[in-house]
């Protein structure tokens, strides 16, 4: 249980559905294996997500920061795309929702993880640049979406502000290679490092999420002390077998990959907290790019309750039997407004009620529906909303990717695949050498003839 919260903070088994899942055992038995390779990556230095060895400085960074800088502008242009962004807009829809609201007159983050030119023109010509801190977080320093607009953004700057553009570029990136880091050197801006060994979709507790968290405010704190007590425990020194079963990642890697061994090819992540429901967009990415490789993996889904009642349920609770949920729910919601005296009768059962049942009465009537239909489902009942248990459920779910990549026998790290598209689309720009993409292009879009081509008109 968290600190001051009256409700304990729970994984629900109950709908599992272990016993469906016949490899349960033989996963749990590689406890041990876990545990060492664990240990292994941990003094190897290849796991800071989970020792957070750059934590302290950090916090000392963003003391500094909130102190004497982030106060001086009203808007935050974040440049990243994939882990670099993703984690950040779940804190800022989670815990600085303001944004979305009528009348908001606070701090703005606006994150441009696209290439849209006519949005980032849109953001060019209303974003006030005496007042905009545009922070570019590439772990690589050389992805083409974000150095790309980081090219138009700096260019912008310039001219706005001849003689300040530099003090209102944050860059974080690889602390010695990649092209940011070599514009830093070169200009002298300001940056703040991505250790080693963090990769994008691992680093929203890092400088990457920390920053725009402080920058709105947000207690990130507590995010990284709730981060922490998941995360610490499966860096600390004497790791074994015993400890690694009870610990939640693991049960949860367990069950994830018997899952797949079973023939559960879908992961639906049902969010029944409406303000977490970019989590479950940053935990698609996290799931999906760890764990989509040797044609293993199962596709996460992610859905937000209530909304998604009126849309993709029916497909989860009557289409092919082949998914599994995690059910992220919290103990206590907002009340909400009372409903007024004077409703028609068939709306009897609202009397004396307020706003804020109707969630929880649907997150159930839900859960049990996805239960009756066979979907195996974990619950994971937060006792509260707030930024420890966002934290909490970070780590936990980080981990447990992690885990079940291992399991899995693939690395959850990396992402080659995605490699192919991004080189195929610098030789479509012109960029040197590639030779081979080249001519492989010519060859799909038919300019080398050979292939024939089956275009229809609409
Ligand atoms: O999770 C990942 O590793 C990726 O999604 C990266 O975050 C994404 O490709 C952006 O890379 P970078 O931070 O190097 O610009």
């Amino acid at each position: 249980m968290t600190a001051g919260s009256k409700h304990q903070d729970v994984l629900d088994w109950t709908n599992a559905c272990w016993d469906r899942l016949p490899a349960h055992p033989e996963l749990r038995g590689r406890a041990g294996e876990m545990a060492a390779k664990l240990a292994g990556e941990v003094a190897g230095g290849k796991l800071p997500f989970l020792a957070l060895p750059f934590l302290n400085a950090l916090a000392n960074d963003l003391a500094e920061l909130e102190r004497a800088y982030l106060p001086r502008f009203e808007h935050m242009l974040l440049l990243g795309i994939g882990g670099s962004a993703l984690g950040a807009r779940a804190l800022q829809k989670a815990f600085a929702p303001g944004q979305d609201l009528p009348g908001h007159a606070g701090k703005s983050l606006w994150i441009m993880d696209n290439v849209d030119a006519s949005t980032l023109e849109a953001h060019l010509s209303r974003l006030p640049a005496e007042k905009t801190l545009v922070y570019v977080v590439s772990k690589s320093g050389d992805t083409i979406e974000t150095i790309g607009q980081y090219f138009l953004v700096k260019q912008w700057l310039k001219n706005a502000l001849p003689g300040a553009w530099k003090d209102h570029l944050l860059l974080n990136t690889d602390e010695k290679k990649g092209y940011l880091r070599q514009e830093a050197a070169q200009f002298g801006i300001r940056t703040l490092p991505v250790p080693d060994n963090l990769g994008g979709r691992y680093s929203a507790i890092s400088a990457v999420g920390l920053v725009p968290a402080a920058f709105l405010g947000m207690d990130w704190r507590a995010l990284a002390r709730g981060f922490k007590s998941v995360a610490a425990p499966l860096a600390e020194p004497g790791l074994d077998a015993r400890k690694l079963a009870v610990h939640p990642s693991f049960e949860f890697a367990v069950w994830a990959k018997a899952l797949m061994d079973a023939g559960y090819s879908e992961l639906i992540t049902f969010f029944y907290i409406p303000q977490w429901a970019s989590f479950a967009d940053w935990f698609t990415q996290l799931w999906a790019e760890s764990l989509g490789k040797d044609g293993q993996g199962s596709q996460p889904i992610p859905a937000v309750g209530v909304t998604d009642q009126h849309s993709v349920n029916q497909m989860f609770l009557d289409g092919p039997r082949n998914k599994a949920c995690l059910f992220v729910e919290r103990a206590e919601g907002p009340a909400g407004l009372p409903f007024p005296a004077d409703m028609p009768e068939i709306f009897d059962y609202l009397q004396g009620k307020r706003f804020g049942e109707l969630l929880p009465a649907e997150a159930l009537g839900t859960r049990m529906a996805l239960c009756q239909s066979e979907v195996p489902l974990l619950a994971l009942r937060l006792g509260a909303d707030d930024a420890e248990r966002a934290g909490k459920m970070m780590a936990l779910l980080g981990a447990a990717t992690l885990l079940t990549g291992w399991l899995m026998g693939i690395n959850p790290v990396d992402q080659p695949a995605v490699e192919l598209g991004k080189r195929l689309a610098k030789a479509r720009l012109g960029a040197s050498g590639l030779v081979e993409e080249k001519t492989a292009l010519a060859a799909f879009t038919g300019q080398a003839g050979g292939g024939t081509r089956d275009e229809r008109g609409l």
